[in-house]
Parts: C-alpha cells; structure tokens; sequence
C-alpha cells in the first residue's frame, strides 16, 4: 500500500468535490422554480403568467366597427398599412369603453417619430427635415392625419 502512502490529500480534494456537489443540488432545489422544465427550457407557470397580462391593443378591426368613417378615409390613402393604434396608442379601454377619451395626439411628435429623415431608411420611403419642410408648423394644417398625401387643390 505504500503506492496509496500519500494519497490523502487527493481523497481530500474528492471529498470536497462531492460535498460541493451535494450543497449545489440543495441550493439548487431551493432556488429553481418548480415549474422549470415543465415543457423546456423555461418555467412552465410562465406562460400562464404571460396569457394573464391586460391586453392593451384592441386591434384595427375593433376601431373599424365603431370608426367606418374614419377607416374607409384611410384605406383610401397612403396610410392605408398604418393601423390606428399605431398612432393613436393602444386603446383596448376605450374600445371597451368609448366614454374614456383616447389622449389628444401631438402631430409635431408622432409624424417625425416614422417621417425624420434619415439615411438609414430606404430612398422611398417618405421623409422629412421637419425644420426645412414645415418649420414649426404643425403638421396636420397641410396634412390630413387619416389621408396625408396633398394633391393640387387640397388634402388626399
Ligand atoms: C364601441 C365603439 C367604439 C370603438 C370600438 C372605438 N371607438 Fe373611438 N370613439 C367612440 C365614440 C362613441 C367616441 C366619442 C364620440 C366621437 O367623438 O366620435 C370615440 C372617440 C374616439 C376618439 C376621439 C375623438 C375626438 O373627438 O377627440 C378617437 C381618437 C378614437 N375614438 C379612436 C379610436 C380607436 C383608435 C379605436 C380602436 C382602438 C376606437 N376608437 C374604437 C366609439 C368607439
Ligand atoms: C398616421 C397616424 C394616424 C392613424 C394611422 C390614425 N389616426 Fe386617427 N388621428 C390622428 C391624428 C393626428 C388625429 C388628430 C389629433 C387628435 O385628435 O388626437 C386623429 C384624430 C382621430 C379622431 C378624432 C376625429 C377626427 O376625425 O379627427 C378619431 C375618431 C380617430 N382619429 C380615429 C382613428 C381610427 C379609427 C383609425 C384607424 C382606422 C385612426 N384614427 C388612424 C392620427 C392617426
Ligand atoms: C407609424 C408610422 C407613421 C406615422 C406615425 C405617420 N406616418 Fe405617414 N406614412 C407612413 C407610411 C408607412 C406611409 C406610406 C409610405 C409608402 O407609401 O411607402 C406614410 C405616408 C405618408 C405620406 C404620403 C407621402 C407620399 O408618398 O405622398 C405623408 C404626406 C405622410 N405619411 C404624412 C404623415 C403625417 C402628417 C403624419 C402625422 C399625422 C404621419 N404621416 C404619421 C407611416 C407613418
Ligand atoms: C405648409 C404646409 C405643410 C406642412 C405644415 C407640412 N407639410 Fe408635409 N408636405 C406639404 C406638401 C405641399 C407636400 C407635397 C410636396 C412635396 O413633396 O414637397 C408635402 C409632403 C410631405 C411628405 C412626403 C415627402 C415625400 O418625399 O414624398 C411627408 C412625409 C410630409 N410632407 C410630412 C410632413 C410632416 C411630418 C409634417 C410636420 C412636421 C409636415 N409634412 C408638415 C406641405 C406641408
């Protein structure tokens, strides 16, 4: 046995290594949620959470039902593609509830939020220094929200 003469500081070290091992597991059973694995790599009580939230959007069909007016001037122009609560915000309480007043939008902030001109976007998208275009004007007295483009004789 004099191979195994000065070997304990190696059977030291191993138990060390498996008392380590064994405070993991109980730190461990103790810290990961119960539901973790459950269907993946991810808690599984997650996903009732998440389908628990408020839903805040009501969708553009739901304006449309109560907005036809409105929804038929913008299909005609070219903010067609843009949904209503894309500038409105989201809007599920009033849509719920029409009593609760949608908030008054600032042109000057919501038409430069997708109109600033920039170099990152693509050449044919629609854009404008506001300083130069309009300069302090607000953009709803030329623009019509629903319908922007301006052709001779007013807005389109
Ligand atoms: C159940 C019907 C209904 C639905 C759904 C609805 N609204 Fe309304 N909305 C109304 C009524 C009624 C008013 C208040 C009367 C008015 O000013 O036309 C109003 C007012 C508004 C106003 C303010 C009008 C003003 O004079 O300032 C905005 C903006 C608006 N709605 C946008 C939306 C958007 C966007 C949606 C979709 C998320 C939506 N509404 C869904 C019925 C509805
Ligand atoms: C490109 C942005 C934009 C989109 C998209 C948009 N709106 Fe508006 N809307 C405005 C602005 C700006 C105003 C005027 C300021 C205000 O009333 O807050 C306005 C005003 C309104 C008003 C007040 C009454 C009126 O005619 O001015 C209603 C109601 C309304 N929008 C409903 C809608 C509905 C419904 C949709 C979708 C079918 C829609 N909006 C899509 C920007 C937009
Ligand atoms: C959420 C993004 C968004 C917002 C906010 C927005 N727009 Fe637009 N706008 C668009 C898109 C998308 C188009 C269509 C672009 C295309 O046809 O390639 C468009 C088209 C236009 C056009 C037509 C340009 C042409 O080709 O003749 C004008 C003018 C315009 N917008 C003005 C406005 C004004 C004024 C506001 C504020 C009331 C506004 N936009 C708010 C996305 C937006
Ligand atoms: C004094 C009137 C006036 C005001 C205010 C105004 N515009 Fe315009 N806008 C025009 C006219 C006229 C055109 C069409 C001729 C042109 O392309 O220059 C136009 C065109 C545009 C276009 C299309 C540009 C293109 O390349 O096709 C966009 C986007 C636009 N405006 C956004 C805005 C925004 C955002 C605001 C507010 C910051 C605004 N406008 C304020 C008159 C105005």
């Amino acid at each position: 046995m004099s191979r195994f003469k000065d070997a304990g500081h190696l059977f030291r070290f191993a138990f060390l290594f498996v008392v380590a091992f064994a405070v993991f597991l109980v730190v461990r059973h103790f810290v990961v949620p119960r539901s973790f694995g459950e269907y993946g790599h991810y808690r599984g009580a997650a996903i009732g959470e998440i389908a628990a939230h408020p839903i805040h959007f009501a969708g553009h069909q739901a304006c449309e039902a109560c907005h036809a007016d409105i929804a038929d001037t913008k299909k005609a122009g070219k903010h067609a593609t843009v949904n209503c609560e894309a500038c409105h915000g989201p809007l599920a309480n009033h849509a719920a509830d029409p009593s609760i007043q949608p908030a008054k939008l600032d042109t000057a902030v919501l038409c430069i939020r997708c109109h600033a001109a920039s170099a990152a976007k693509p050449k044919d998208f629609p854009q404008v220094d506001a300083e130069q275009h309009s300069s302090g004007v607000a953009c709803e007295t030329c623009h019509q929200p629903h319908s922007p483009a301006i052709q001779a004789g007013g807005a389109k």
